[in-house]
């Protein structure tokens, strides 16, 4: 075998999958077919979408749409390089090229077969169309187009209220857009601890975004200058929406159409995930997936959790994956972030609970900034007090959630998290405070 590691895709899974393989001392190789490394986290999602909402919350009149794409692509292109300087620090073959699996231990690209003793399949998501709408990346947009255009519309459809609606309608409304974001649900963002999803979606309308739920979107047609959209409302009656351009962001599947599983007969999933044991072994003992190709949140961070599990594995290492500790953000104003079990879920565990909530309008250092949108709220078990799931609305959520990370990969109780000193001012008090509210013995509430 010419390599111990062949690592299909170079997203955030593939690219940490193989530095991981590297430092283990297995020889690797990495197959990428796009021009840039990074996937769609760093070219086409989270990294130009987190560009673009920072531009547009902190933007100045007049503007230029046309810099701020430039400084988009900029830390796009700066970050991709990184990604190859990287590989070639850990001495990992990179081959540009699109690969197909041709065997247990084979993968056919460029007309040539290369050997590995062992595969992983990082090959991502793409993202779901309507059938009635192919996507022109003009007009009809995906989140890929809609990070890309080359001048700002005057008016927008979303479809979908899921992280890519509410951020990408984020971005737009706060440029003068006028955007209306289309859902078949009642809520926005579903399955989030609603308490904190209903709070957000009252902002984001106080934000100039429109939201219609509970629809479904029936057909779709390109008009001479825009885009025309037959919704059936709640009330049952059908109305025709224009815009200039809609975004279609109702979901994305695993791309695993083209990668020669079929050929091999791995399991897949009617979703067309691929089937994986809990060592992320495919059916076929030499192939593993991770990441968005397999079922579970498709983020990010989540691939890499396991890129870096997986390649420990083949090295013959035991890691420890456990996925209630990994972290859900949404890049909204405020920021919404979570960790563990939402309410909803937790009241299903069957033994009781304790919640504690601290509203940042009750925080100094966020009414210092005048930032007071948005609570805390932890969940923990009434008898135990071990901290089950924590869910911040704020500005700083993203930054704070790892405090829950850390309380539920460490098994703190609610008094061990409230009892510990936390500087003042900071939002980050208010994990403190909503922790000894569960324990009703608060300070400032
Ligand atoms: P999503 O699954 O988050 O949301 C899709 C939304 O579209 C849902 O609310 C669904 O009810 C709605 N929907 C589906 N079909 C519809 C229809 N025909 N008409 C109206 N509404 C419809 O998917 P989204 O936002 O496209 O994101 C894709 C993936 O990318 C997600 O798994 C997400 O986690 C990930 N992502 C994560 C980000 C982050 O972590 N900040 C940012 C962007 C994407």
């Amino acid at each position: 075998m010419s390599y111990d590691v062949a690592v299909i895709g170079a997203g955030p899974g593939g690219y940490i999958a193989a530095i991981r393989a590297s430092q283990l001392g297995l020889k690797t190789c990495l197959f990428e077919e796009m021009p840039t490394l990074g996937g769609t986290c760093l070219n086409v999602g989270c990294i130009p979408s987190k560009t673009l909402l920072h531009a547009s919350e902190h933007i100045r009149l007049p503007f230029d749409f046309g810099a701020i794409m430039a400084k988009k692509s900029d830390v796009v292109a700066g970050l991709a390089d990184s990604v190859a300087h990287l590989c070639k620090k850990y001495n990992i073959e990179l081959i540009k090229a699109r690969a197909e699996l041709a065997g247990p231990h084979q993968i056919k690209a460029q007309e040539r077969v290369y050997e590995a003793k062992s595969i992983i399949l990082a090959a991502g998501s793409e993202v779901i169309g309507l059938p009635f709408l192919p996507f022109d990346e003009k007009r009809i947009l995906s989140s890929t187009g809609a990070l890309a255009l080359d001048h700002l519309p005057k008016s927008m459809l979303v479809v979908g209220a899921g992280v890519i609606g509410v951020e990408l309608a984020s971005v737009y409304a706060r440029l003068g857009t006028k955007v209306t974001v289309l859902e078949m649900l009642p809520q926005i963002c579903t399955g989030i601890d609603t308490t904190l999803t209903s709070q957000l979606f009252t902002l984001l309308q106080q934000q100039n975004i429109a939201f219609k739920m509970d629809v479904q979107v029936l057909a779709g047609r390109k008009l001479n200058n825009g885009v025309e959209l037959t919704i059936r409302e709640e009330s049952g009656d059908e109305i025709a929406h224009t815009a200039e351009v809609v975004l279609v962001a109702i979901g994305r599947r695993p791309r695993s159409q083209d990668l020669g599983v079929m050929n091999l007969n791995i399991d897949v999933t009617p979703r067309g995930a691929i089937v994986v044991d809990k060592n992320f072994r495919t059916t076929i003992p030499s192939i593993y997936a991770i990441g968005d190709l397999i079922d579970g949140p498709m983020l990010a961070h989540r691939a890499s959790y396991e890129a870096c599990a997986v390649a420990e594995i083949i090295a013959g290492q035991q890691p420890k994956v456990e996925y209630i500790h990994i972290p859900n953000i949404i890049y909204t104003s405020p920021e919404l972030a979570t960790v563990g079990f939402s309410e909803e879920e937790a009241r299903q565990l069957t033994r009781p609970i304790v919640i504690g909530k601290c509203a940042f309008k009750a925080n100094p250092r966020a009414r210092a900034s005048d930032t007071t949108d948005g609570l805390v709220k932890i969940i923990g078990d009434k008898e135990t007090g071990r901290i089950l799931g924590l869910h911040i609305l704020s500005s700083a959520a993203s930054e704070m959630i790892h405090v829950g990370v850390l309380a539920l990969a460490k098994r703190m109780t609610l008094a061990e998290l409230g009892d510990l000193p936390f500087g003042h001012p900071t939002y980050s008090e208010a994990i403190k405070e909503a922790a000894l509210a569960a324990l009703g013995r608060s300070y400032h509430l």
